[in-house]
């Protein structure tokens, strides 16, 4: 694959290149990969419709790029290493040889089953290896695959299923996390009561629960595979044909299915993939995250297979059986590539030292960042006890609107600096809004970020919705994509993402973020986290209500007390005008499967707003909201 960079001034050279002349710079790129005809225009976009193609004409198979590509070198290497949430059950080594025949009959049965081209399949399975045989399955014959976090309830597979008219759902009989098991059948029996359009449902057995099994609705996986052929053709695709769904956690209310094509998802992903890890022949990577989430999507699966690596499933969680794990499974399996997000770092870092002490982490190479903004805190304990100060840390920023990483440090060129996600990747163009609109000049400013250019890897639409799509990320700045996040530009042009900004309140006419109040509040030694909405108010239209948890309890005088101070604070290093109004200490904000606070409902509770908190079915922690509705500071 061209452009691969090595130093810094390489770095430089490409970029150039890359944004002089974008289409023969992903041209060359696009050259690596099998295509069963090559395309007959590189790009053709309109920011302003948000209408993005590319490699017209070009027709492709994803699968055979993921595995038919590698058999003759590499069909005896290991394409994915399951580990097992139990670590009495041993891991399993599976080769690009076994990937192949596993995809093709499970491709077959989806066949049998009447499936498609075109057609969606929902998927609801645990971290197991099933999962990446079933999304590989569906790109093979060209159906259309929408993974849905095996942790969410019946409420949001429903929804979604629906949404997108799932012909089919893959699930298993129980999945494992840590100590806990759980019947997955039922919660999909539950969610399928609604769903009209499902025809017929597969089942992997994981965990031997009791489960029932609807007649000519429920097959066993294992069952329709047995006598299934190890062979399938691959479907031809049209570049611009969808590969995959994925729908964003539903903090902005109703779930939006980012729908991604097939030929710019695959050239963005791997290129991303080789430039970020800087992976090499033999090596193992180790992405965290859950496949359910595009990090997963682009990071575990399709970006590693399509560079023939080496993949770590893990079906288990950081905690069991106790907080060695990350650290072991490392040692375990020479892990070289460590991906990973600020909120398990964050956990971990609690944990005795020790935990980390007596492992050999001494194959890691690159250490990666990904989900939100890494305190200072975090990315030191990183670097110091996990990298042992050899390793670069990428601090990864993007979106599951964006398909690939945009904006990261490329290791052993770019130096790193903590907290900062540094330059953006080759072809990606940052630029900062001021709020007239105005692209901002030069360094040392802070804005609203957005992306110039069209890049091979931005999801094209929201499915069934492209109005949307048009809407909600290019006309806030027409003719730029919005990502709804700010950032700041230090002296050297590195980039450092401060937050979300689409929760920007009005108070007397004023616009203001909530992510620099909430950091300011954050930086009160006794708080844990916080989160800013605003509610309606007579005389400035909206005021700020503030949602504060705290490291530990205090008295009502110091809460008091607390309350001034917090003021100051915000008084002081952002203005007056962005003085909350109401403060209420709470044990804990109501919170995403992903981590991320539901500011939407509590914009419904800071406006008195209890009885139509719209589904909260999806809440990590839903307890958290009978709480703070119960303690509403009045
Ligand atoms: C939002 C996207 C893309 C992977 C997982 C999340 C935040 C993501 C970083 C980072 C600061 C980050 C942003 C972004 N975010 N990575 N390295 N530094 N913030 O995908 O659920 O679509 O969320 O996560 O706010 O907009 P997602």
């Amino acid at each position: 694959m061209k452009y691969i960079v090595k130093n810094l001034p390489e770095y430089f050279k490409y970029q150039e290149k890359a944004l002089q002349d974008p289409e023969k710079f992903w041209s060359e790129i696009a050259e690596s990969f099998k295509w069963k005809k090559r395309w007959s225009s590189v790009l053709n976009a309109d920011m302003h419709k948000a209408d993005i193609k590319w490699f017209e004409g070009g027709q492709l198979n994803i699968t055979e790029n993921c595995i038919d590509r590698h058999l003759e070198e590499k069909g005896d290497q290991t394409a994915i290493i399951f580990e097992p949430n139990s670590t009495d059950e041993k891991a399993e080594h599976i080769t690009f040889n076994k990937l192949s025949e596993e995809v093709n009959k499970i491709a077959n049965v989806l066949k049998q089953k009447g499936i498609q081209k075109g057609d969606r399949i929902c998927i609801y399975l645990p971290m197991i290896p099933e999962l990446a045989y079933s999304m590989l399955a569906c790109a093979r014959i060209g159906a259309i695959h929408s993974v849905v976090f095996a942790g969410y309830s019946s409420t949001a597979i429903s929804s979604r299923v629906n949404d997108a008219s799932c012909k089919m759902l893959i699930t298993a009989d129980g999945s494992y996390r840590g100590a806990k098991e759980i019947n997955l059948k039922n919660i999909v029996d539950k969610a399928l009561v609604d769903c009209p359009t499902v025809e017929s449902v597969l089942v992997v057995k994981r965990t031997h629960c009791e489960i029932k099994m609807e007649a000519e609705r429920d097959f066993y996986l294992a069952d329709l595979t047995k006598s299934a052929s190890t062979d399938c053709p691959a479907e031809t695709m049209e570049a611009e044909d969808p590969l995959f769904i994925l729908y964003t956690s539903g903090s902005t209310g109703k779930p939006k299915g980012m729908v991604h094509t097939t030929g710019g998802y695959m050239v963005y992903t791997a290129h991303t993939f080789k430039n970020v890890f800087q992976y090499e022949n033999g090596e193992i990577y180790w992405c965290t995250a859950d496949i359910g989430w595009i990090t997963g999507h682009s990071y575990i699966l399709y970006g590693p297979l399509l560079n023939g690596a080496t993949t770590i499933i893990f079906e288990g969680v950081p905690s069991y059986p106790d907080h060695n794990r990350f650290w072991e499974v490392i040692e375990k399996h020479k892990v070289n590539q460590f991906y990973t997000a600020p909120t398990a770092i964050r956990s971990l870092a609690k944990q005795d030292i020790s935990h980390v002490e007596k492992h050999d982490l001494s194959s890691l190479k690159v250490l990666g960042s990904v989900g939100e903004p890494i305190n200072v805190e975090a990315w030191n304990w990183y670097d110091h006890h996990i990298g042992q100060q050899r390793c670069p840390i990428v601090d990864t920023w993007w979106q599951t609107e964006t398909g690939g990483i945009l904006i990261s440090p490329i290791p052993f060129s770019t130096p790193t600096k903590a907290t900062f996600a540094t330059f953006p990747l080759l072809g990606i163009q940052p630029v900062l809004m001021s709020e007239e609109g105005k692209e901002l000049e030069g360094n040392l400013v802070n804005g609203n970020l957005c992306i110039k250019t069209p890049w091979p890897g931005i999801a094209r639409t929201i499915w069934n919705d492209h109005k949307r799509y048009h809407e909600t990320y290019f006309s806030a700045y027409p003719g730029y994509y919005f990502s709804g996040d700010a950032a700041l530009r230090d002296p050297v042009g590195y980039y450092r993402i401060t937050g979300r900004v689409d929760d920007v309140v009005i108070v007397s006419g004023h616009n203001l973020g909530t992510a620099p109040i909430e950091n300011t509040i954050n930086e009160h030694q006794i708080v844990a986290e916080s989160a800013i909405v605003g509610y309606p108010h007579d005389v400035k239209g909206n005021a700020l209500f503030g949602f504060v948890t705290l490291k530990r309890p205090i008295s009502d005088e110091e809460k008091e007390a607390l309350k001034i101070a917090i003021n100051e604070s915000i008084s002081d290093q952002i203005g007056p005008i962005a003085k909350l109004s109401k403060i209420q200490f709470t044990f804990s904000l109501p919170k995403t499967r992903s981590g991320k606070i539901m500011r939407r409902i509590l914009r419904k509770i800071a406006s008195n707003e209890f009885t139509d908190l719209g589904d909260t079915s999806t809440l990590l922690n839903p307890e958290a909201v009978d709480e703070i509705i119960k303690n509403r500071e009045k």
